[in-house]
């Protein structure tokens, strides 16, 4: 068994890049897939809060600091998913050394079929590491300018190190970002849309019980969303949505928030 490895990467900070690799983590071990999640934001490391490991002892810091085997550094999380944390300590930043990111995932890699592995914000030498070892980049943008501008720089960078970007995870979506948007989105990034995740309250929720969206309310948006993603990277058919309840939400989506300002045009020439 060789790990799938995919990188979450963004540019601007803030976009959900942890939010979505815990859920996409935890979507994946629910289908029955050895999945590793691992926090390469070595200086803002959320992953250990967002999943009540923060007290964790020994974590990716000790391990890139050669004071602790990897080994000693893996956590239980929801649905089977293993998890390296980083600490949320400056200590731990400080004293980790990230040029060796490459081996520890290569030790990795032949005991999981996925690594899911959270970056930071903006170009450092962990998020170069983590995009240079991995074999899918996924970028998770929100529908703001900045984030997708920063999100094309982003993407030149992981050209730089050889690699594509797979696609797009649009986050925190309102209404107004139909698909007349993405569609335009798509065409000036010339990259897929792969999921839509909608603003949701679901999300700040689940931050502050520590637990994913996947597991605390499957039946949201978000969730759905996730869950058919981690689906599609599994290669797992979902079965089509059942008819009338799709349908009046596909209805709820085609209202459109008018005076909002949006980096593309809706008209539709
Ligand atoms: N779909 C969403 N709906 C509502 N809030 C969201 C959503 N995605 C992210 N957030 C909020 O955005 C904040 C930043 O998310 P986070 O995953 O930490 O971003 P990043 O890792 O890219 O810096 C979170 O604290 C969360 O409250
Ligand atoms: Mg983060």
């Amino acid at each position: 068994m060789a790990a799938k490895i995919y990188t979450i990467t963004s540019g601007k900070g803030g976009t959900g890049k942890s939010i979505f690799a815990v859920n996409l983590a935890a979507a994946l071990a629910g289908l029955a897939k050895k999945t590793l999640l691992i926090d390469a934001d070595l200086c803002m490391a959320d992953i250990g809060l967002m999943l009540g490991m923060e007290n964790s002892k020994i974590t990716l810091h000790e391990v890139l600091a050669d004071e602790a085997n990897v080994a000693d550094a893996l956590y239980d999380g929801p649905n089977g998913l293993r998890v390296l944390p980083c600490s949320i300590s400056l200590e731990g930043f400080k004293k980790a050394d990230p040029s060796r990111i490459k081996d520890v995932i290569s030790e990795l890699t032949p005991n999981f079929e996925f690594i899911i592995i959270d970056t930071s914000t903006g170009i450092n030498s962990a998020t170069a590491a983590s995009i240079e070892v991995c074999d899918e980049v996924l970028l998770v943008l929100t529908p703001d300018i900045t984030s997708i501008a920063d999100g094309s720089k982003m993407r030149a960078f992981a050209a730089l190190l050889g690699k594509e970007v797979t696609g797009v995870i649009l986050n925190r979506t309102m209404p107004v970002h139909d698909e007349t948007y993405r569609e335009k989105l798509m065409i000036s990034l010339d990259l897929k849309v792969l999921e839509v995740l909608p603003e949701d309250v679901s999300i700040p929720d689940c931050i502050a019980g520590k637990s994913p969206v996947v597991t605390k309310y499957p039946y949201c948006e978000v969730a759905i969303a996730m869950n058919k993603l981690a689906a599609l990277f599994s290669g797992i058919k979902m079965p089509e949505p059942e008819e009338g309840k799709g349908q009046k939400k596909q209805k709820n989506k085609k209202k459109r928030i008018t005076g909002a300002k949006l980096p593309f045009s809706q008209s539709k020439k």
